[in-house]
């Protein structure tokens, strides 16, 4: 299983990709520009795109708050090297690493939020994500298995760590803001509130609160312009996309040598940017 390749897989700077990414619209995102003010949101696979998509949106569209339950979110929020022209809406999301965005992040014109959760816990969504999804050849090995192509660095996306090192260098730059999925299970009000206003919203509170129902796990996993039931990209008997929606449930897979191996990369690699995530 460690040999595992996605259906028509390949591959860029160590970055693996399905037949769902064009290598043309990678190209030419490498010299796509973006306006002024546009909102850019950099998320590793599974560390709560969704989520963050859907509050994003909300923030910015709130006076339309109805049309989240009317619209998909993935013509709401596109997802950048799916479509090559850019949205109308502009706000737009990407799983690419920071590279491809180098230009645009340094002038400044841009709102960058990049997305980040626990390793572990990204891990265990993504093993379910691989098996769920019919683009990606609904991988059915085990999770140790699974763990085997996060070792050998053979991932949709590539490396996690690699990826995050990436986008990090940015965060001190007023126009990026990081984002933890931890921080939205604990504190979403205030992460609500720190995303209004690093994109110039002054909301209502009882705006923010409207927005925090309907972010919660519950609304989610019931709301079909979200919950990707709409896709039929995932075969839903293997595994829900809005899964567990939870904290910790790494320990339910990893041995105590996967979790060691993944702590020290941790260590090495995200805590030099001054950065501390939860694992349970
Ligand atoms: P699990 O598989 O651990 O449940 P992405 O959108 O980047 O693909 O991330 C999907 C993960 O975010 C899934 O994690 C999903 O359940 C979780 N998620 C999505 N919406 C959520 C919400 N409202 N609250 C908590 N977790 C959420």
């Amino acid at each position: 299983m460690a040999d595992y390749r996605l259906p028509g897989e390949w591959s860029k700077d160590g970055m693996v990709f399905g037949r769902t990414v064009a290598k043309e619209a990678i190209d030419r995102l490498e010299s796509f520009e973006m306006s002024e003010g546009e909102v850019l949101l950099a998320t590793y696979p599974k560390t709560g795109t969704t989520w963050l998509q859907e509050l994003i949106w909300l923030v910015c569209n709130s006076s339309k708050m109805d049309l989240a339950r009317s619209v998909p979110l993935d013509r709401r929020f596109p997802y950048l090297e799916l479509q090559l022209e850019g949205s109308q809406s502009g706000i737009e999301m990407t799983h690419l690493r920071s590279e491809t965005f180098r230009m645009e992040i340094e002038k400044g014109k841009v709102k960058v939020i990049i997305g980040i959760r626990n390793p572990k816990d990204t891990l265990v969504s993504f093993y379910h994500f691989y098996r769920m999804t019919y683009n990606l050849g609904n991988f059915s090995g085990s999770w140790d298995d699974f763990f085997e192509l996060y070792k050998t660095k053979h991932m949709l996306y590539g490396d996690y760590f690699q990826w995050y090192s990436s986008w990090l260098q940015y965060i001190d730059k007023p126009n990026v803001m990081l984002v933890k999925y931890e921080d939205m299970h604990h504190r979403l009000s205030d992460v609500i509130k720190g995303v209004s206003t690093f994109l110039g919203k002054n909301l209502p509170e009882n705006v923010m609160d409207d927005i925090s129902l309907q972010l919660s796990f519950d609304s989610m996993r019931h709301n079909n312009m979200v919950n990707k039931t709409l896709t039929g990209n995932f075969n839903m008997q293997i595994s829900s996309f809005m899964r567990k929606g939870k904290i910790g449930d790494w320990k339910n897979y990893f041995s105590q040598e996967q979790s060691g191996a993944v702590e020290k990369s941790y260590k090495d690699t995200i805590e030099p940017f001054g950065i501390g995530l939860e694992f349970e």
